[in-house]
């Protein structure tokens, strides 16, 4: 049975008080910090940079995976990884040069994502998948957190479970965008084996870290049976 790892995706973190957000899903369980650089030309949004990973580094040791919805990524992987990065994921859409984008997140001795938009057929990771760590679904547009699940990309999931297998290498699937204890088990079912949530973690009325709780327990279910 393969393990599955929860991401809390701390765009939807009350910034003002970071540090407890973090430690309370740290405490909760979470498994990896997931975090949204945006540059507001590859998305319709801007976030936050290198401080911020720092900052982070500086609360957990949990990995932080680092999503980079920024055009020409390239040009920022060494400040990334000197901040503290542990995974870096690039979208293939904004890298023409996507071998040598992977090559460069390696040789900085960090794991190596591709990511996909929506629209972005899984073809566009024929000739890479055997060099990446890891490849992140999108379930939503890009930009924004709290958006709806697109429930076709449920079937786009099993699609990328089956390429991953065929490669025979611990390639992690992620999904990200929409997801929470209602679409989780069927995610797990298709092959996902890590879960990003944003706004159904932070802004659960029952607070964050019953949220990731209770993520955790459904996805268990699936799990024992
Ligand atoms: C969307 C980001 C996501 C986002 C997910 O562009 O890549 O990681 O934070 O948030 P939710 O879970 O709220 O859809
Ligand atoms: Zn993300």
């Amino acid at each position: 049975m393969k393990e599955i790892r929860i991401a809390p995706s701390i765009l939807s973190a009350d910034f003002a008080c970071l540090a407890r957000a973090v430690t309370e899903v740290v405490e909760a369980g979470a498994d990896w910090i997931h975090v949204d650089v945006m540059d507001g030309h590859f998305v319709p949004n801007l976030t936050f940079g290198m401080p911020i990973v720092a900052t982070l580094r500086r609360i957990t040791r949990l990995p932080l995976d680092v999503h980079l919805m920024i055009e020409a990524p390239e040009r920022y992987l060494e400040a990334f990884a000197r901040a503290g990065a542990d995974r870096l994921i690039v979208h293939v859409e904004a890298c023409p040069h996507l071998h040598r984008v992977i090559q460069g997140i390696r040789g900085l001795g960090l794991r190596a994502g591709v990511a996909l938009n929506p629209a972005t057929p899984l073809s566009a990771l024929e000739e890479i998948l055997p060099d990446v760590d890891q490849v992140l679904i999108m379930t939503v547009n890009p930009g924004f957190g709290g958006q709806a699940f697109i429930e076709r990309m449920l079937e786009k999931v099993r699609r990328a479970r089956r390429m991953i297998d065929a490669i025979g290498r611990p390639i992690e699937l992620e999904v990200d965008g929409g997801v929470g204890p209602e679409n989780a088990p069927a995610l797990v079912e298709a092959g996902a084996t890590v879960l990003v949530a944003g706004a159904s973690i932070f802004d659960a009325p029952e607070g964050p870290a019953e949220a990731l709780r209770r993520l955790r327990e459904a996805i268990q279910r699936v799990h024992a049976g």
